[in-house]
């Protein structure tokens, strides 16, 4: 599935970013090569990086 159509960024891709250290959208498109253009994914791409960071300091607990 595709998070942002404008660069065909894929969800796993965001997520292997934000794995390595992601914590904005910019530094999720830095990571994938690309740069925000309509801007349309950043909202999916912040619930992600919420998501992923929630379940991490869910799991060290
Ligand atoms: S959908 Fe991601 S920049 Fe347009």
């Amino acid at each position: 599935m595709y998070i942002c159509n404008c660069n065909g960024i894929r969800e796993r891709e965001v997520r292997a970013a934000i794995d390595a250290g992601a914590t904005r959208p910019a530094e999720v498109f830095r990571a994938c090569g690309s740069q925000a253009q309509c801007a349309r994914c950043v909202c999916e791409m912040r619930q992600m990086i919420s998501e992923q960071g929630e379940a991490l300091r869910y799991a060290a607990e």
